[in-house]
């Protein structure tokens, strides 16, 4: 666990008289979490409801000849819902997302294992259970299309050019390829998926449960049931951790526990174990990363050759927009002249796979990072000494051509993850540890990595999020936004970001779980987006508020109340009949300009800057892994409340780690074999190393209070710092992950028997 306070660079200049920002206030939902108090969706009590359950497909793709009810079992007691049902009672039968090609039940053909093909309720899960197993489903079975560098099908497809990349391989003096491959990861969210759905009252629908999204629920229902989307009610429970895994997979769980709703006229609750959340729902895109890279003689990058290719699985769901990030990151945080990145997203018959924190760039930044370290080696660089040469200064272009204003960042958080890790001294002292220990070898690794902070291109401008904030009973004021708590801190950060706003104290100032009939559509819960791009919306919003009331008692704007005085005006101000509810809309402050066809331009608003070091002792006899240490430093903008903001990023970097090195995916036939915690091997609190952070807070002139998004950076690096050093540790190279002991004992194998000191 980590032991090492986190040290912070506060910028020059920031503002001391804050009283609530930058500060460790008492987290909103601590205290009920604690105690057990908070109310998970599968701890909702709800009369009469009946337990739903899943039928799901044995095979990777396979036609559905026959769903038959076995004539033996007593139906009374039990409701089916098949997808011949949506289509007789004029539903869609379309997951709506973004190629829409996704059914909520295959009608005729199953794409993938694990593909939900009928639906079916009773009074008790037993009961659920049983009725299923008395379904007599027939399938032919269809030869399955599973690798995924075979596959032809593509679901999306990018280039990026920059200058000539010809020119620049033909004046390097270095050139070097590499594939590097990369497994799926599983979110492991401590609370399984779940969802109740109450069947329409009043034309109604209600859905309840554990999302990162409540309006992309609201989307997929209206158009399942083509209803307005004001007939859909979406409330959030308390979310036990997202990472990603519920963006988009409860729209389904959403759908198929209102369909259920819907025919047996109760409430529904469709609540996954473990085993069934592993197996069926999304994970991190498995896939391969190609790079073909040109020095000069002086070690500067002249040309970066980059294909990226994602398995998407068996129905695009998000995974033309993960392609997106991943391409628009492939070059890294680099300088270089000529670039040409191309990136496709392939079918194959396997669970889709979906938005995991990172959406793509750990996939990138696990392939760069490590081309790094092999490419210094070729050109007999120190890959330190490689990274600092090409690290982008401030107004540079990355590959889009984006002048990022705060680049420099990345050089400050190589600076100060380098000093803080004793990189030389400790190089120094695992060569000497290296030379005399008989069966253990230390090493240290490096990456360099950003982040770009929320949607992708025009994607802020498309959606463009409203949030409000209302004055509330006592002279308190409440923040109403879709955005979601899951741990990261939400209504904390939110709260924290009003409060400083209007000047009032922290406690005045209310957060709630979003329930899409009260709250504005603030966008998904996604995309590190939550403080960076709506936390400025909600913050737009308490201006408003604060320029009515001061208006109201003839103040000038933009000066603290204290409480009595912001009483008094709120009274004033209702007692005349004024609004409650103040909004505010995304406005593109930054001023951000992109081009979707050519994939030029400003592709973010704003971009987190890290470097990461890690230590490891890697053990020649078991080929364990144990990780000694992590040092990161990394440029957050500006740390709201900071102990939440170590905590993201101690967690990322832990899961990172969990991902290079530990977990590991195994399908078979398109089904994943190993869907549970026993042989999923995930990084517990015993091998997740003291985490030594530097927050670094160069301000984002448009973020609340200068803040950027780190939801996802802290994700992005840890994986290739992890593998850098068990390359150097070994003197091997690694080029797929995890890097599990059987990949690094055939790596180290694989080297000749003198320099293995055989
Ligand atoms: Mo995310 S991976 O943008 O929920």
């Amino acid at each position: 666990m980590p032991s090492v306070p986190p040290a912070r660079t506060r910028p020059r200049g920031a503002r001391a008289a804050e009283r609530v920002v930058g500060r460790n206030v008492l987290r909103r939902e601590g205290r009920e979490k604690l105690t057990g108090q908070a109310i998970y969706v599968a701890d909702l009590a709800v009369d009469d409801a009946w337990w739903g359950t899943t039928v799901r497909a044995p095979h990777a793709r396979a036609r559905i000849l026959a769903i038959e009810r076995d004539p033996g079992y007593d139906w009374s007691r039990a409701v089916v819902v098949l997808a011949a049902d949506l289509e007789r009672r004029g539903y869609a039968n379309v997951a709506h997302l973004i190629h829409d090609d996704q059914p909520f039940l295959a009608a005729s053909v199953v794409e993938h294992a694990e593909e939900p093909v009928a639906l079916v309720a009773a009074p008790s899960r037993e009961e659920a259970e049983r009725a299923a197993a008395h379904l007599r489903i027939r399938y032919e079975p269809l030869e399955p299309l599973l690798d995924f560098e075979g596959s032809r099908a593509s679901f999306a497809s990018y280039a990026i050019d920059k200058g000539d990349l010809a020119r620049g391989f033909a004046a390097a003096a270095t050139v070097l390829e590499g594939v590097y491959r990369f497994g799926a990861q599983e979110h492991a969210y401590i609370e399984p998926n779940g969802m109740i759905a109450w069947p329409s009252r009043d034309g109604v629908r209600r859905v309840q449960g554990s999302m990162q999204c409540p309006f992309y629920v609201v989307h997929a229902l209206a158009r399942l049931f083509r209803e307005p989307e004001a007939a859909i009610r979406v409330v959030q429970t308390t979310t036990g951790g997202g990472f990603g895994g519920k963006e988009e997979y409860p729209n389904l769980i959403a759908g198929h526990a209102a369909l259920l709703a819907d025919a047996c006229g109760r409430p529904v609750r469709l609540l996954y174990d473990r085993a069934e959340d592993m197996a069926a729902t999304t994970r991190r895109h498995p896939g391969r990363v190609r790079h073909r890279s040109g020095l000069d003689s002086d070690g500067r990058l002249l040309a970066l050759e980059i294909d990226v290719r994602l398995d998407a699985g068996a129905y695009a769901t998000l995974s033309p927009v993960v392609l997106s990030r991943a391409v628009l990151h492939a070059a890294g945080p680099y300088r270089c002249a000529n670039v040409r990145i191309t990136g496709t997203a392939v079918k194959t018959n396997t669970p889709p796979n979906g938005a995991f924190r990172g959406f793509g760039v750990p996939q990138v930044a696990f392939a760069l990072e490590r081309h790094l370290d092999r490419l210094a080696a070729a050109a007999a660089l120190d890959p330190v000494e490689l990274r600092r040469r090409n690290l982008l200064a401030d107004g540079e272009t990355t590959a889009t051509g984006q002048a990022v204003a705060d680049a420099g960042a990345s050089r400050q958080a190589l600076a100060a993850a380098l000093s803080r890790s004793r990189w030389r001294s400790t190089r120094r002292a695992h060569a000497a540890y290296n030379r005399r220990h008989p069966t253990r070898r230390r090493g240290l690794g490096l990456a360099c990595y950003f982040h770009g902070s929320g949607f992708t291109g025009n994607g802020e401008i498309r959606l463009g999020s409203v949030a409000a904030v209302e004055l509330a009973p006592g002279g308190r004021v409440r923040v109403l936004a879709s955005s979601t708590e899951m741990g990261q801190g939400t209504r904390t950060v939110f709260a924290q970001i009003v409060a400083e706003t209007l000047g009032l104290p922290y406690e005045r100032i209310e957060t709630v779980d979003p329930d899409t009939a009260e709250v504005p559509d603030s966008g998904p819960t996604v995309a590190s987006r939550t403080v960076a791009v709506v936390g400025r919306i909600v913050a737009d919003a308490a201006r408003e508020l604060d320029r009515a009331l001061a208006a109201r008692v003839g103040r000038p704007p933009g000066r603290r109340w204290t409480v009595a005085t912001f009483e008094r005006a709120a009274r004033r101000h209702l007692a005349a009949g004024g609004e409650r509810r103040f909004e505010a809309r995304f406005a593109n402050p930054a001023g951000q300009r992109f081009d979707d066809r050519a994939y030029r331009g400003d592709a973010y608003a704003t971009y987190a800057w890290a470097a990461t070091v890690v230590e490891v002792e890697v053990d020649l006899v078991s080929f364990e892994v144990e990780v000694r240490r992590v040092v990161s430093a990394q440029d957050v903008g500006r740390a709201i409340h900071p102990r939440l903001a170590a905590g993201q990023l101690e967690g990322g970097l832990a899961q990172a780690l969990g991902w290079g090195l530990f977990e590991e995916v195994v399908m078979r036939e398109g089904r994943m074999v190993n869907a549970q915690l026993t042989n999923y091997v995930l990084p517990t609190a015993i091998e997740t190393p003291p985490i030594e952070l530097a927050i670094l807070e160069r301000p984002f002139a448009h973020g609340p209070f200068g803040a950027k998004g780190i939801g996802e950076l802290p994700m992005d690096g840890g994986a290739p710092a992890a593998v850098n050093a068990v390359a150097a540790a070994l003197g091997v190279d690694l080029t797929e992950i995890p890097a599990t002991p059987e990949r690094i004992a055939a790596a180290w194998f694989a080297r000749p028997p003198q320099e293995r000191g055989a």
